[in-house]
């Protein structure tokens, strides 16, 4: 999954763990008669597909008449959306646990439950470690939030972590928070299959399920009609997705619910992560190349640029195939952007093994990449199996070699731009300033730009770049 959807190229670890704390998600408006009910406040982190999910769980608490807010003193039940892929991760949840702890102590009878991948990791023993939460609920369970907070209010301590073979919540609206207005997640499987011997996930999400292709597309339409222009497919492993439609008995493959999407309407653009090498065909990238809307964007993870250790990741392919895949995209989609997710110290990783990463980083030319130092996470095979015998600073130097060299090809990347013209979506205001729009091109690099009249977020614009930086392309309006 990606994990964050502006990563600046250094201390990405900090931006996904820390960045967002006390970052509540809540209503892109007030519901009518918010202030007389019962409030709850969300706090999400972790990779997109748990913010998503917490659109999910707003969705259900809303239908049982609770209310958003955002200030968390104002609140009657606090939720964490929890992300267990890194112990840092974990740390943060629990530092903020002990703010929780002091709104309690002010105010008796606020609940706190805590939701997804860590809850579903440590189940009952949360309950045990944490005196102060009283929910617990698993990603597949949050249908049961409403009877477990009444169960809670009733001073039972309430917990769900049952994992569902078939849950995909397809029949739920998730209600949009903190959104731009422009750009939203559909989430179109749940879980993983794939054990990469490193990840957590497929303990903490269950086994991978895909969502009924037909309420993906009408939740995409009824974005467009609500003035949304983009979408982002998102699941663990999307080149897996495989829904078995009941009537027809036959099955709807990634590329057709790709082309599907895409076919609701040309404005509205179409996004998708994660992919997975060992499952990305050609018939995708087809698919990408004949709609213009399908932007040309893969985040492909490679983790490793070495055999051997991707290898002992049982990522199931190799360096060869990788390549291959790198080969066909720019073949099939010439200027295609391609980005990844990178562990640098994994169990037994030499220095020269760390070297075929960094020439992988060279040949593949990322526009970016999510990178990370390896964090065993108990109960994994990489725990079970193989010692974590690289030491901490090394780990640590290889990972800022990774960060520095990305953000070079970042740059260099970037300057390949300088002097094209982009279609940018326009998101909203660029951040430094009220007098520039912030928007995305195709690869989804940002694009910053002095604002023009009749335009607005939502809005399409054909932007000359004239300047970058290693994360900005910044540019003009052309006629
Ligand atoms: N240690 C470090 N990084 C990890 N990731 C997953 N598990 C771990 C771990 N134990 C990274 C992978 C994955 C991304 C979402 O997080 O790069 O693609
Ligand atoms: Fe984890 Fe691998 Fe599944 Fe991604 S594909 S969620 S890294 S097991």
């Amino acid at each position: 999954m990606l994990y964050d959807d502006n990563p600046t190229l250094v201390g990405i670890d900090k931006k996904i763990d820390e960045a967002r704390q006390g970052e509540a998600l809540f209503w892109e408006e007030q519901t009518p008669g918010a202030e007389r009910r019962k409030r709850f406040y969300i706090e999400s982190y972790g990779c997109q597909m748990n913010f998503s999910d917490s659109e999910i769980v707003a969705s259900v608490l809303a239908a049982e008449g609770f209310a958003p807010t955002r200030i968390l003193e104002e609140s009657d039940l606090i939720l964490i959306n929890t992300c267990s892929i890194r112990e840092k991760a974990e740390e943060t949840v629990r530092k903020r646990l002990r703010i929780f702890d002091q709104v309690k102590r002010k105010r008796p009878g606020v609940l706190v439950g805590v939701l997804g991948c860590m809850a579903e990791r440590l189940k009952k023993k949360f309950l045990e470690e944490e005196k102060l939460v009283d929910i617990v609920v698993g990603p597949d369970a949050y249908r049961d939030l409403p009877a477990l907070v009444a169960g809670a209010e009733e001073g039972e301590k309430g917990i769900n972590v049952f994992l569902s073979r078939e849950e995909t919540y397809a029949d739920i609206s998730p209600l949009r928070l903190d959104g731009n207005g422009v750009s939203a997640f559909i989430s179109i499987m749940r879980g993983c299959d794939n054990m990469c011997s490193f990840c957590v996930v497929p303990y903490t999400r269950g086994r991978e399920r895909s969502r009924d292709a037909f309420s993906i597309v009408a939740e995409a339409t009824e974005l467009f009609e609500r003035g949304y222009r983009e979408v982002t497919l998102l699941g663990q492993n999307v080149d897996s997705y495989k829904w078995l439609n009941p009537e027809t008995e036959k099955t709807v493959s990634f590329a057709e619910l790709l082309e599907m999407t895409a076919l609701v309407h040309p404005d509205l653009r179409v996004r998708f992560s994660t992919s997975h090498p060992k499952d990305m065909t050609d018939e995708v990238l087809h698919t990408m190349a004949r709609h213009e809307n399908i932007c040309k964007y893969i985040h492909l993870p490679v983790q490793s640029g070495n055999s051997r250790v991707l290898g002992l990741m049982n990522r199931t392919y190799d360096r060869e195939w990788y390549l291959g895949r790198i080969e066909a995209i720019e073949r099939i989609l010439p200027g295609c952007a391609i980005s990844s997710d990178i562990i640098t110290g994994f169990c037994t990783e030499t220095e020269a093994e760390h070297q075929d990463t960094l020439s992988m980083m060279q040949r593949a030319n990322y526009s970016m990449s999510y990178m990370f130092a390896y964090s065993e996470r108990p109960g994994t095979p990489a725990a079970k199996k193989y010692a974590d015998d690289v030491p901490e600073e090394v780990k640590k130097r290889r990972l800022n070699e990774v960060i520095r060299l990305q953000n070079q090809i970042s740059l260099r990347h970037n300057q390949a731009d300088i002097g094209k013209t982009f279609k940018v979506l326009i998101e909203g205001d660029s951040k430094r300033s009220e007098l520039e729009f912030k928007g995305r091109n195709t690869q989804n690099k940002v694009v910053v730009f002095p604002k023009a009249p009749g335009l607005a977020p939502g809005s399409y614009a054909q932007v000359r770049i004239h300047t970058v930086t290693g994360a900005t392309l910044i540019g003009e309006i052309v006629a």
